[in-house]
């Protein structure tokens, strides 16, 4: 990083002046109060609303961050951009798209419908990443194969501690009627892998969506997807560049649920969002932002995860058209 410096080789030379843009943004957006934390999860309507954090980190590993980002919090849906990418991995596209779709549902995240092949739409909504999580490692143990995916987690994120949020995934197992309603009717049109366990794969997927990391750990692994799969941190290689390009189209198109067209649109970079109120933004080449807040729309995304892109991408262009 120091020799880039030196020599003026930078991806973002200007660096110090994009921190200050971060800083302003974040104290317009902090009077945003609107909006309500997922409570349909009940211990995510727990969590401190007021919280609200923006990290970024470049593909050359420049880092800048404000408010609660040393916080924890929990990834939701954030897992199943990380999910798809190890399925593709481990099996490559043409199986994994055998059993999930490729286009945006139009409709909200866990809808209760298949596509006209009775699969599921894409990987970034519940019924997509309820089908990818029976796709990863089917012959590992349990246990092993949530321990697999957190060592993921754990290397895009530079070796950091990547954590569980013990009581949110309890309660949402509790309240799952909607995602056991989508995983039978998965069964019942037999999108699944044969032998496929349906409540072993509903309770990895609960597990995975419970991981819990930090703002700036959050951006190093949006960083590790700009920079074609290679963490910005360690340059370990952890994806192969293909695998994260698909995964990077996939987010472009269904990334933010129903608000997807208009996120294309109007921000025009990669993004995915969750419930526990982060949003992770990729900028290709450039650098990975995380934006954390959990007062949510209703569609589901952070409130000011939204408002925050936005002024940043009016700032900078980074809209790929
Ligand atoms: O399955 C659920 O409803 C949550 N664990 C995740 C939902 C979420 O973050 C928004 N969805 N795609």
């Amino acid at each position: 990083l120091i020799e880039k410096a030196l020599l003026g080789k930078l991806i973002v030379p200007d660096f110090s002046e994009f921190t200050e843009s971060i800083e302003k943004i974040y104290e317009i957006v902090k009077e945003v109060k609107d909006g309500e934390n997922a409570s349909y999860i009940p211990q995510l309507a727990e969590v401190d609303s007021n919280l609200f954090s923006i990290a970024a980190c470049t593909v050359d590993g420049q880092q800048c961050d404000i408010g609660d980002s040393d916080t924890y919090f929990c990834v939701q849906s954030c897992s199943k951009a990380i999910s798809y990418c190890i399925a593709v991995e481990e099996h490559g596209i043409d199986y994994v798209h055998k059993h999930v779709g490729k286009e945006p549902s139009g409709a909200s995240f866990n809808k209760n419908f298949l596509n006209p092949d009775n699969l599921p739409h894409n990987p970034m909504i519940n019924s997509g990443a309820i089908m990818i999580a029976a796709l990863i490692s089917p012959d590992l143990e349990m246990y092993k194969r949530y321990e697999y995916v957190k060592r993921y987690w754990s290397s895009l994120a530079a070796g950091a501690r990547v954590g569980f949020q013990n009581a949110t995934y309890l309660s949402e197992k509790d309240t799952a009627s909607r995602n056991f309603c989508l995983g039978h009717m998965m069964m019942d049109a037999k999108a699944f892998p044969e032998d496929t366990d349906l409540d072993n794969i509903l309770d990895f997927y609960f597990q995975l969506c419970s991981l819990e990391v930090t703002s700036k750990d959050m951006a190093i692994i949006a960083a590790s997807l700009a920079n074609g799969g290679v963490c910005p941190m360690t340059n370990q290689r952890i994806f192969k560049e293909d695998t994260v390009n698909h995964c990077l189209s996939l987010m472009h198109s269904c990334g933010m649920y129903d608000y997807s067209g208009e996120w294309a649109y109007s921000v025009g970079i990669p993004a995915k969002s969750g419930v526990g109120g982060c949003v992770f933004l990729v900028v290709p080449k450039v650098m990975g932002i995380c934006i954390f807040s959990p007062r949510l729309d209703s569609r589901g995304n952070s409130v000011r995860g939204i408002e925050a892109s936005k002024l940043l991408l009016k700032e900078y262009t980074m809209h790929r058209y």
